[in-house]
């Protein structure tokens, strides 16, 4: 395994200009008006970049359900796995803010085992908040995590790991009722102590009305730009999520194109035996390549 690549970007990176990121920056960025960036990462390496390219906040989201583990829904992933991924981010980030998304039945059961829970992603993988899906039953969660000094990110609207209750994966809050349900439960979670909230799946509409009602910062996934700031699927955003990208998606690149073009080409070199090359292998000295041909002679390939 060679690891130069890290090292030598280490050199190039090592005076990076971003100072460390807390949720008082990113209320600050809401009073300013500067849109707040946050994307998903779930391993060292992705996570190095979008911290060095100065995104705000990283979400260990349990989409890594899907697109990290091949899942069909996000409620499979297990705490365990949650922070084995949330570990190797954490080794990864310098500036932003690393949230760990709790998973399905981690915080369903009982308050006592969200906390429990909630407490080893900050004590054993180094988060510094938790988010949490869901509405007003979740409140009395809300306050007790702030009572254990764990800041709590809410998730409000097409909250994936309601799939079956939804019906499917639809837009949330299209009635007026629906809407003003979402308000509510939004100036709950504020109210309870969240630090910050993610509006998914909603109309723009809807999610302005909250993101100017609220005074906690709002951060958007397919929730229109009058939120407080924006976060992808980092897997959606480099088109390596092998599914039809969701209306609000878009793609800034393709690794998937890029994977293909570099796993084809040494598939092709080593079928071809053009890799390795003379300059890419290692040898003997003329002593030692000596002795052994002359201990047993090497037959060369024609
Ligand atoms: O798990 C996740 O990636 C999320 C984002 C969609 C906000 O919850």
């Amino acid at each position: 395994m060679s690891v130069t690549n890290f090292c030598s970007a280490d050199a190039q990176t090592a005076s990076a200009p971003h100072a460390k990121v807390t949720f008082q920056t990113l209320q600050e960025k809401k009073q300013n008006s500067k849109p707040i960036t946050a994307l998903t990462a779930y391993d060292y390496a992705t996570a190095r970049l979008v911290d060095e390219a100065g995104i705000d906040l990283i979400l260990v989201g349990d989409s890594l359900a899907q697109v990290v583990l091949g899942y069909d829904t996000t409620l499979p992933v297990t705490m365990e796995e949650m922070l084995h991924h949330t570990r190797a981010v954490r080794r990864a980030v310098k500036h932003a803010i690393v949230v760990a998304d709790m998973p399905y039945g981690s915080y369903h059961v009982s308050v006592q085992e969200g906390v429990a829970n909630a407490a080893r992603f900050m004590k054993e993988a180094g988060a510094e908040a938790v988010k949490i899906e869901g509405v007003i039953k979740r409140v009395e969660l809300v306050e007790r995590l702030v009572d254990a000094e764990i800041p709590v990110v809410g998730h409000l609207g097409l909250t994936p790991q309601s799939v079956h209750r939804m019906g499917g994966y639809k837009v949330q809050g299209k009635s007026t009722a629906a809407a003003d349900t979402l308000l509510k439960d939004a100036l709950a979670l504020e109210e309870a102590g969240a630090v910050a909230i993610v509006l998914e799946g909603m109309p723009r509409e809807v999610a302005q009305y909250i993101t100017h009602r609220l005074n906690i910062p709002t951060i958007g996934i397919g929730a229109g730009p009058d939120c407080d700031g924006q976060i992808l699927v980092f897997h959606d955003l480099v088109n390596l999520s092998f599914a039809k990208p969701a209306k609000f998606v878009r793609q800034y690149g393709d690794a998937a194109g890029l994977f293909r073009t570099a796993i084809d080409g040494y598939l092709h070199d080593v079928e071809k035996r053009e890799f390795p090359s003379e300059n890419e292998s290692y040898h003997l000295t003329k002593e030692a390549r000596a002795a052994l041909e002359s201990a047993s002679p090497i037959r060369r390939k024609a």
